[in-house]
């Protein structure tokens, strides 16, 4: 009897703790508490805006995707040999380098098109995303230090916090995103197994 009450009040402190741990998820001070190594928890949380659609419509084989249902671009365009559309259907003629359109509702940025097909991150899981990501030969021979400045100030990628109407924004705020960048990338670019 005794000894079972006494694993019960083991086992109720370390829910307490796990609880309180817990509310800290959401941050990165919270990462400390964490069993896995910081960086791929860490990994998880960039993953999640990876894989949001503000940045996933783009990173698409052929065609771009719209929307927060993530449909097939209307009407339809292809990516063709500079990742700028084909024929009269180009990307520039739509998507403004001036920024999004209020009145057509059309998004823009400058240097609007798909990302290149080595960037191809539809369907991947987010071990695979981490994988490609830090891949130099995939990822535009980005080292770890150029990828914190590509999510820093990247036009396309800055985009994603202002998309203009009907399109919801990334969730999390930028600085916080950069933030999980550069501890990924000060713990050794961790990849979750
Ligand atoms: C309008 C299309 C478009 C959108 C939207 C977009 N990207 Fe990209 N992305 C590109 C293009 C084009 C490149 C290639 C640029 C280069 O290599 O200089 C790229 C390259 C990248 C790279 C370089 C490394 C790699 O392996 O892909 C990263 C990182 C990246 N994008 C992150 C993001 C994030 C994060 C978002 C969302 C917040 C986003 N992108 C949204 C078009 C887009
Ligand atoms: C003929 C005009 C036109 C052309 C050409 C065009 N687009 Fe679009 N695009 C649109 C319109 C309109 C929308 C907005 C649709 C909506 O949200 O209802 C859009 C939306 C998008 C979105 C959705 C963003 C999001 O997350 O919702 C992406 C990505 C995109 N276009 C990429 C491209 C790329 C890449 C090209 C060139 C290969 C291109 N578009 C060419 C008209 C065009």
């Amino acid at each position: 009897m005794k000894s079972t009450a006494r694993v019960r009040i083991v086992a109720l402190s370390t829910c307490v703790c796990a609880t309180i741990f817990g509310v800290g998820a959401g941050g990165i001070g919270s990462l400390a508490a964490g069993t896995e190594p910081p960086s791929a928890t860490t990994w998880d949380r960039i993953a999640s805006v990876l894989q949001h659609p503000r940045c996933m419509n783009c990173h698409q084989l052929e065609t771009p995707l719209q929307g927060d249902t993530r449909r097939v671009h209307i009407p339809p365009v292809r990516r063709g040999a500079d990742n700028m559309g084909v024929g009269t259907m180009r990307c520039h003629n739509c998507h403004n380098d001036s920024g999004n359109n209020a009145m057509s509702g059309v998004p823009g940025a400058p240097h609007w098109q798909l990302a290149p097909t080595s960037m191809l991150w539809e369907g991947l899981s987010t071990t695979e995303l981490c994988r490609m990501l830090k891949n130099p030969e995939l990822n535009g021979h980005r080292s770890p230090q150029a990828l914190i400045e590509h999510m820093e100030t990247e036009k396309l990628v800055l985009w994603g916090w202002n998309p203009g109407r009907h399109r919801e924004p990334i969730p999390i705020s930028h600085q916080n995103f950069v933030d999980l960048m550069k501890v990924w990338v000060s713990g050794g670019t961790v990849c979750p197994q």
